[in-house]
């Protein structure tokens, strides 16, 4: 994105007065660790170089002005600081909202509004997180402009409170930690249940990270999303009448096999059975990353789509034909990424490779789903953040 044309943008909307700040935050893709965030497992995802760009500039009274370059037709969404409840009419505009109300509440004193032009440039609806992403690039403006002492992880759980109370949809914490605290050349490796982390360099030399969108409208997410979320919760009320447990997450592969026999709906049991054994293949994926063992992890990654496909069941035919193509164009790895039904896919290709396997698996995947799908090679970036002056 080009900063100068955000901010020009901003003043035809808004007009020229007054020093004009930007802010940017990124989008996220998972490498490995899906649907464990709220299973109380890890996670390993890494933040993006696109991203939601913001042009910002305060006001003196209590007006809150949205526009998006991304929904012209939407014009400016206007509202007050007195008038933040949630309304279908705002659309997109919700999202900072929410936020707004979730730092209140969080004891932030907001007492001047402000006027905004977002830029988005992740694709929408493609799992890769544009909605953690508009929340993250308002918290952090929050946090600069009225000057808050919240901490990056706090911004990430306040914009995971916003996600889940405001916009009422039961997400855990992997996107907006990622979004918060990516790091270039970086993946996180998270621990869903303490939020102890740490940075793993991904040095993508001889490699890319190559993201395939099924371009699959992601119709039914949240109710499935849902849906997995309490079958998680059914099966672990049942390993808890055995065991001394908080999550899912608590159990290792072998001791989930030894009292697997309570939880006797077969459905529930597969749920569980990818939950944990996903925790574990997260584990195993960054040791073998830090071992240098490139191939070891790509494998995991593939292990994970299979037990995403076959156990957790949030796949589908074209995510499925995504993965299986890429396997058989030689990729070292490839997963679906984030929540499933739709969205994208994630593959390690070697560098001298990509345009080739680019045009093997879209030629096919077209071929077979009559679907063009869209490729991206992606840089792992750095976290949410104000760029005014970079
Ligand atoms: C979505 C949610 C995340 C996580 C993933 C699945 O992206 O927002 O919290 O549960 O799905 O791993």
């Amino acid at each position: 994105m080009n900063i100068e044309l955000l901010i020009f943008t901003f003043t035809e909307i808004f007009g020229k007065t007054g020093k004009v700040r930007t802010f940017f935050a990124p989008g996220r893709v998972n490498l490995i660790g899906e649907h464990t965030d709220y299973n109380g497992g890890h996670v390993f995802p890494c933040a993006l170089s696109i991203g939601t760009f913001a042009a910002v500039r305060p006001r003196e009274d209590r007006k809150l002005k949205f526009y998006s370059i991304n929904f012209p037709n939407q014009g400016i969404i206007e509202t007050t600081l007195d008038e933040l409840q949630y309304d279908v009419r705002d659309d997109w505009a919700n999202y900072p909202k929410g936020v707004l109300v979730k730092a209140m509440e969080d004891g932030a004193s907001i007492t001047h509004g402000f006027d905004v032009v977002y830029y988005g440039t992740i694709p929408n609806g493609a799992g890769l997180s544009s909605s953690a992403s508009i929340e993250l690039v308002t918290a952090v403006i929050a946090k600069e402009l009225y000057q808050l002492s919240f901490s990056q992880i706090e911004l990430a759980l306040l914009s995971q409170k916003a996600e889940n109370d405001y916009i009422g949809v039961n997400c855990g914490i992997m996107d907006q930690f990622a979004i918060g605290m990516g790091k270039k050349e970086h993946a996180i490796f998270l621990n869903c249940q303490t939020l102890e982390y740490a940075y793993s360099p991904i040095h993508l030399r001889n490699l890319a990270l190559v993201i395939i969108n099924t371009n699959k409208r992601r119709g039914l997410t949240d109710s499935k999303y849902n849906e997995r979320r309490s079958e998680c919760e059914n099966a672990l009320a049942l390993l808890q009448t055995r065991l001394e447990i908080t999550s899912l997450g608590d159990l290792t592969p072998e001791q989930f096999e030894q009292h697997k026999d309570v939880i006797e709906n077969e459905t529930v049991r597969r749920r569980a059975k990818h939950a944990i054994y996903e925790n574990a293949r997260t584990i195993k994926a960054v040791e073998k990353l830090e071992q240098g063992d490139i191939i070891g992890f790509g494998k995991l990654m593939n292990e994970s789509h299979i037990s995403l496909r076959d156990d957790y069941e949030v796949t589908g035919i074209e995510l499925d034909t995504l993965a299986q193509l890429a396997w058989d164009a030689g990729a070292i790895g490839a997963r679906m990424t984030g929540a499933g039904f739709g969205g994208c896919t994630v593959n390690l290709v070697e560098l001298e490779k990509v345009s080739e396997f680019i045009e093997k698996v879209s030629s096919q995947y077209e071929e077979k789903i009559s679907v063009k799908p869209e490729c991206y090679v992606v840089e792992i970036g750095d976290g949410a953040r104000e760029i005014t002056n970079q």
